[in-house]
């Protein structure tokens, strides 16, 4: 089995249908009507009832345990696909409305990472991640509180949400902030919209990767400049193609991305959304060994974790 490094995934996206089902009986809490099909998956159409779908799911979490519990399981789950490292977009969005301290809620999510960590060898680390469409204010509020209560896990900022709403340099104050203070970042670009999105992140974000970026295939200049400053994209062919960015695996641009000299990764998203897991990605990739360890290669390098840990990652998966 393939050593593999994940870096987009999505903390309440991860949650399973029947580990929702087990947070809402044990929260004492009604499953929301329309969530599930007649198959036991969530149930939306386009990318924005996926989010509100997203939305609903992430009722079922109440407690800061819940929270901690979600990332265990996926961190278990992954270990036993083969990952050694994990990076989980987490939004303190969710623990926020429901009262939930800042340090609370983190050291919740340390506790699972722990947990998982002495189960099964794996390393996992947190990205904070404001909602774009919740808007620019909201987002500098949040990398204030990041930057006031560092924790040791917190390696970096980013953010997800609707690409249509805000433009990236609306969010330029947080990017700064958390880039000031020395927290790698990576924003949602070039997935729902085009190659422009992607220009405007890389123009007015700090990022050293782009989640998803897919578009960019759509533009050729593009793709040279960010073959040339070493960009990394956090593709996710499984959720592009469920959510209709590309109608197949075949039409999908991962293989012109890295005959354009663009580093690339392979990731899950929001995995039981949208039918995938780390290891199916790696599966129908269509791509040699070779080419699957640069990519674990790849991730390894371009993830925030510290200097000492990348080195010990980057060492574990030579072959
Ligand atoms: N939040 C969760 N999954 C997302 C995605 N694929 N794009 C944007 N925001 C998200
Ligand atoms: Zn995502």
């Amino acid at each position: 089995m393939i050593p593999k490094a994940e870096l987009h995934c999505h903390l309440e996206g991860s949650i399973t249908p029947a580990l929702a089902r087990e947070l809402a009986a044990r929260n004492g809490l009604a499953l929301p009507d329309g969530l599930f099909g007649p198959d036991g998956s969530y149930v939306w159409r386009d990318f924005l009832s996926f989010l509100a779908a997203y939305d609903r799911v992430c009722g079922v979490l109440k407690t800061p345990r819940d929270f901690g519990d979600v990332i265990y399981s996926y961190l278990v789950g992954a270990a036993a696909q083969g990952a050694v490292y994990v990076e989980m977009f987490c939004s303190p969005e969710r623990p926020k409305a429901l009262g939930i301290a800042y340090a609370d809620w983190l050291a919740a999510l340390a506790d699972g990472i722990d947990r998982a960590s002495r189960e099964c060898g794996i390393v996992g680390r947190i990205i904070v991640v404001c909602i774009r469409h919740l808007g620019p204010e909201r987002a500098l509020a949040l990398v204030e509180r990041m930057v006031a209560e560092p924790h040791p896990y917190v390696v970096a900022f980013g953010m997800g949400g609707d690409e249509a709403k805000y433009t990236p340099a609306d969010f330029a104050p947080a990017y700064r902030l958390a880039h000031e203070k020395g927290y790698g970042c990576t924003v949602h670009a070039g997935e729902v919209l085009g190659p422009e999105s992607v220009w405007g992140a890389i123009r007015a974000l700090p990022v050293s990767r782009i989640g998803h970026g897919v578009r960019s295939a759509e533009d050729p200049a593009l793709l040279e400049e960010l073959a040339r400053r070493g960009t990394v994209l956090e593709v996710c062919p499984g959720s592009n193609i469920a959510l209709g960015v590309y109608p197949d695996r075949a039409a999908h641009p991962l293989h012109r991305l890295i005959a354009s000299g663009v580093r690339v990764t392979l990731n899950s998203d929001d995995p039981p959304f949208f039918h995938t897991t780390l290891a199916a990605e790696y599966e129908a990739a269509g791509l040699p060994d070779t080419a699957l360890r640069q990519i674990v290669r790849t991730a390894i390098e371009a993830s925030f974790v510290d200097a000492a840990t990348k080195r010990r990652l980057l060492e574990g998966v030579q072959s």
